[in-house]
């Protein structure tokens, strides 16, 4: 399977202050993908790409890894999550936590990392005696977001406390669902991509030109509630047909957001 990726690893170029870390982190990175590892000299990215025949290249930069795609580079960022745990360290809350109806200790299986966003804050959430579990069904998102969320400085402790407790996994959510025993996490959350994307963004189109953008299943949807204790949770656009499609009979979120969270229980 890992042959089947469509990418070599590299560092940035020679003389850079992180070098050691660099070649360390390009050398772990190819081994565990199975992708050739690529002494950059002094090529670019494209002379790169257009030597080894491939259309993406993991780059070690600052001891971090980042994706470059014809579509942009990807790297980590924690996004919103820095705000909306400011939100629910004052009592605002937020509609995600909420839609799971999280709590402190729960066991949260997220199915569809992405960027990270949602799982930080949903590692918050539960905290130290919680347990987040994110997959991530392309390898390469799994490497740079697992990567940062590994390493990463967070925006104060807490939020750099949540991002390390998360367990990356580069694995599709049915075939790993396939695999747990009955009501072994309290909640499965999916964010799959949305059928029609809410607005563009450089961050997002690195994102969008590697994701994994199949529509989630009802036979997922089925593994997912046998698994979760509680309940399962699809995010979605407001008003998209997937809520009743999937049988997500109940939609909650906030009055004037453009995003739902349909919720199984
Ligand atoms: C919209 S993004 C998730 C964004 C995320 N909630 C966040 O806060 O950044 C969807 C991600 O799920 C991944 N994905 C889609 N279908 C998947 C599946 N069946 N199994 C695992 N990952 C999947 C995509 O590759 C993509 O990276």
């Amino acid at each position: 399977m890992t042959a089947e990726i469509d990418a070599v690893v590299t560092t940035v170029r020679r003389g850079h202050r992180f070098a050691e870390a660099n070649r360390r982190l390009a050398a772990e990175t190819a081994a565990r993908l199975g992708i050739p590892n690529v002494p950059r000299g002094n090529d670019s990215l494209d002379d790169l790409r257009a030597r080894c025949g491939v259309r993406n290249v993991l780059v070690a930069r600052n001891g971090r890894l980042t994706l470059d795609t014809p579509s942009g580079a990807l790297f980590f960022h924690p996004g919103m999550s820095h705000l909306r745990i400011k939100n629910l360290t004052r009592g605002q809350g937020d509609h995600l936590v909420a839609a799971l109806a999280l709590s402190e200790g729960m066991r949260v299986l997220d199915c569809t990392l992405g960027a990270g966003a949602d799982a930080i804050v949903e590692s918050y959430a539960v905290g130290e005696t919680g347990r987040v579990t994110a997959l991530e069904s392309n390898p390469l998102i799994a490497a740079v977001i697992g990567d940062g969320l590994a390493h990463a400085a967070g925006d104060n402790y807490e939020m750099h406390a949540a991002m390390r407790r998360i367990a990356v996994h580069a694995a599709d959510a049915l075939t790993y669902l396939r695999e747990q025993p009955d009501g072994s996490f309290d909640v499965v959350y999916f964010d799959p991509m949305f059928r029609r994307p809410l607005h563009e963004s450089a961050g997002m189109n690195a994102l969008r030109a590697s994701a994994d953008m199949r529509a989630l299943t009802p036979e997922t949807v089925a593994a997912a509630y046998r698994v979760a204790r509680r309940r399962v949770v699809m995010k979605e656009r407001r008003g998209s047909g997937e809520f009743e499609r999937l049988g997500f009979s109940e939609v909650v979120g906030g009055r004037y957001s453009r995003v739902a969270y349909g919720v199984m229980t």
